[in-house]
């Protein structure tokens, strides 16, 4: 059966699964170019999960623990359709099923799901997997923002890091774009815009905005939230415009728990740009200004990194946190409803 971790011991507190990450979305958990010939394991949301190419080029991902005597997967062998165990050789497919137990041909494990599979999509560059909860296991809709959807309007380059920091705080960071003008002062792209403001929120059908009154086109003055089968950012920041063809730069950002205490941060940067400016757009972005992006990342992760613990709880908040507490109320409303509903799937199960 196709369950999750963070429900396999019954149900949780609504406080513990948003602090492991909601169930029932798509996130990103590699970077393409991570995944080729060998398996590699990783652990989001808390599972370790074993990912590989099959013959066509298809990523796989199944849990990364042998069911034999639970020995890592991915330090086994891909045979295109199948990974095959290190320690004893037992054979899973694609789909968690035990496909071959070479050292006792009838074992009674053969023809047995006994793994979780995940399914997966792989977009600009990343892989994306749907964690299910056990009232959820078929994967939902996934709609991306344009940015990564038109392949021909956008240019997308990803860039992806480990934060020592809950993926809460890394969004949280995101949904604060006052930082940009205090924390970036130094940066190319910030250094620019006032150092007072007054922010104001306003939904959209996915999430809402978070945005500055009477500055935009400036600074880092607006940012977005959306949930569309996986949550996201975007934001924008004005390039000078010595900065290449396409306008302002932007980035669509994700932050996949690993664990509750670190986080994968997934940032495409994009830009409206095609042909050959996008080719020279993407030269130029490595030659003069992936090292400053790297920079502005560092800062954000330092200060993150150095947060204590319990941060969130003995804070004072003020008008710039509006950002903040609205994301706080949307990630606890879905986690207090996907409580519910497993609740009440567990309820009818039992009866
Ligand atoms: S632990 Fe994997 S085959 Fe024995
Ligand atoms: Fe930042």
């Amino acid at each position: 059966m196709s369950t999750s971790t963070a429900f396999q011991d019954g149900p949780i507190s609504a406080e513990a699964l948003v602090n492991s990450g909601l169930r029932n979305l798509w996130y990103p958990v590699a970077p393409s170019w991570m995944v080729r010939e060998a398996p590699i394991g990783v652990t989001r949301l808390g599972e370790r999960i074993a990912l590989w190419r099959g013959q066509n080029g298809d990523v796989h991902a199944v849990e990364d623990r042998c069911p034999h005597r639970g020995a890592r997967l991915s330090l086994g062998w891909n045979f295109g359709d199948r990974l095959q165990c290190w320690y004893h050789g037992v054979q899973i497919g694609t789909d968690g099923t035990v496909l071959e137990v070479p050292a006792l041909p009838d074992c009674a494990m053969k023809g047995r799901k006994l793994n979780r599979a995940y399914a997966v999509k792989e977009i600009r560059g990343g892989i994306f997997l749907y964690f299910g909860d056990a009232a959820h296991p078929e994967p939902c809709d996934l709609e991306l923002p344009e940015e990564l959807t038109d392949e021909d309007k956008h240019g997308a380059i990803l860039c992806t890091a480990t934060w020592n920091t809950n993926y809460r705080y890394a969004i949280e960071n995101v949904m604060d774009p006052m930082h940009g003008a205090y924390l970036h002062r130094e940066s190319h792209s910030m250094s620019e815009g006032a150092e007072i403001a007054k922010f104001t929120a306003r939904n959209t059908d996915q999430g809402y905005v978070f945005e500055k009154e009477g500055q935009t086109g400036v600074n880092f003055d607006w940012v977005e939230f959306g949930q569309s089968g996986a949550d996201w950012f975007r934001l924008t920041i004005p390039y000078p415009p010595k900065s290449g063809p396409g306008g302002h730069f932007g980035i669509i950002g994700f932050a996949t728990p690993v664990d509750e205490a670190h986080t994968q941060v997934f940032f495409w940067r994009t830009r409206e740009v095609s042909g050959w400016l996008r080719d020279m757009w993407h030269f130029l972005y490595r030659m003069r200004f992936e090292k400053r992006h790297w920079d502005v990342l560092e800062q954000d992760r330092v200060v993150l990194e150095a947060m204590s613990d319990d941060a969130r709880e003995h804070e004072n908040l003020y008008q710039h946190d509006g950002g903040v507490t609205r994301l706080r109320q949307i990630l606890h409303r879905a986690a207090e409803a996907q409580v519910k509903e497993l609740a009440d799937a567990h309820a009818q199960a039992a009866e």
